[in-house]
């Protein structure tokens, strides 16, 4: 690909500071917009793994003006600025409302009513939009149910119950035409930031992606933000000798994609035209266990007598499981998850060996249970 000049708003984050790296590497010209929110960036510091080699503009993606100015001249975008935390979304409403669903608007708008030359536009979604996936019942096939009921969950009966027969049905991967139903802030905002930049691309022809990020883990994310990120979360208890904490019984789980292979994502979807217009589900394709995380992150780490502490207790909100079917990204992109699991979490625990680790988990615990969510 020729060398373009690439705007990545959210540059300065886990996901969008490998996304520079690697465009940079490739010979392109970024910008980066990022405003340094301190909730992932202590005191506003530029963190230290910051490419120098990337013009950085400050500024707020609420910022109508200030976003219009870092356009100029701009050939491809990477929208990854955005409020990320699940719970949190369920209380800082306006917040979240504004960054993601307003700060969306505020690009879109100003492309559509100023002159471009965009030639693609690539938004970070989330698997947050399908709520629960999908699940199978050995006898009643394949299902996509609703939260789990409170009255189930009082009874720490964990797993999702087929609505014909009552039995326990298992995980199945959801592929990218899974309904989507939000349970939380959040995920309603990721799923209007997705659906504006393809209703707007389409509309206005600027081939436009949505990649539907599933649990991003590795270096870079912040160790001192409890609000996302369970395995940064997990990390940061351990390093400061505290127990991990993990709600219902452990065996929950999660799709957890290497960043490296999130990189890998965008590149495909920026140099190739076949995935324009359309949403990709990014996953590794494997569901793990969030008990499995703890354990094997202690390993690592030799931190084996700070087992987790299973609290039998849920958050309001919660899915039980969740898994990618990759097979679009596969075929379409020539997507190939290469990070395993194991390499994956030896990679981020010798990065956060000797990095400063602030715990801010019972802060952001207190939070929700003050507000009657866990
Ligand atoms: N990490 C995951 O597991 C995951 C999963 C699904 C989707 N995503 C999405 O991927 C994207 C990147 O996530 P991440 O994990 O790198 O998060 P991150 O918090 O590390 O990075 C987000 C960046 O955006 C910046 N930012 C926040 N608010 C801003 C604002 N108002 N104006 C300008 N910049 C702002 C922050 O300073 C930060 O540098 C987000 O859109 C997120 O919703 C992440
Ligand atoms: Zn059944």
């Amino acid at each position: 690909m020729t060398t373009k000049n690439i705007l990545v708003t959210g540059g300065m984050g886990f996901v969008g500071s490998y996304l520079v790296d690697e465009l940079i590497q490739r010979g392109h010209r970024v910008r980066i917009f990022d405003n340094l929110d301190p909730q992932v960036h202590p005191n506003r510091e530029l963190p230290d793994y910051a490419n120098p080699h990337a013009e950085f503009i400050q500024g707020d993606i609420r910022d109508y003006d200030a976003l219009k100015k870092a356009l100029r001249g701009i050939e491809i975008i990477f929208h990854k600025a955005a409020a990320v935390g699940v719970g949190q979304s369920q209380y800082e409403i306006k917040k979240y409302v504004d960054v993601n669903t307003g700060g969306t608007a505020n690009l879109l708008d100003i492309l559509v009513n100023n002159k471009h030359n965009i030639e693609k536009l690539i938004v970070a979604a989330s698997q947050t939009s399908y709520g629960e996936g999908l699940y199978t019942c050995a006898e009643h096939g394949t299902q996509h149910p609703d939260l789990r009921p409170d009255s189930q969950l009082k009874n720490a009966h964990w797993e999702h119950r087929c609505p014909q027969c009552n039995k326990d049905m298992s995980p199945a991967p959801a592929p990218e035409n899974t309904q989507r139903i939000c349970h939380t802030i959040y995920a309603q905002t990721k799923t209007h930031q997705e659906d504006m930049v393809l209703n707007i691309g389409r509309a206005y022809k600027i081939p436009s992606v949505a990649l539907r990020y599933f649990n991003i883990f590795g270096p870079r994310q912040s160790l001192s933000n409890p609000y996302t990120g369970v395995t940064a979360i997990f990390m940061s208890r351990l390093k400061n000798g505290n127990r991990p904490v993990i709600y219902e019984d452990g065996i929950q789980s999660r799709d957890f994609i290497s960043v490296h292979d999130i990189v890998q994502a965008n590149i495909l979807a920026m140099e190739k035209s076949e995935g324009d217009y359309q949403a990709f589900n990014v996953g590794s394709g494997i569901g793990t266990s969030i008990k499995h995380i703890a354990l094997t992150l202690s390993n690592i780490l030799g931190t084996e007598h700070l087992s987790p502490d299973i609290t039998g207790t849920y958050r309001q909100g919660d899915i039980r499981h969740s898994i990618a079917d990759i097979s679009r990204i596969k075929k379409t992109l020539g997507f190939k998850p290469s990070v395993s699991f194991q390499h994956g979490m030896e990679e981020l625990v010798e990065w956060g060996r000797d990095r400063e680790a602030i715990d801010g988990f019972a802060k952001a615990q207190s939070a929700l249970q003050q507000r009657g969510l866990i």
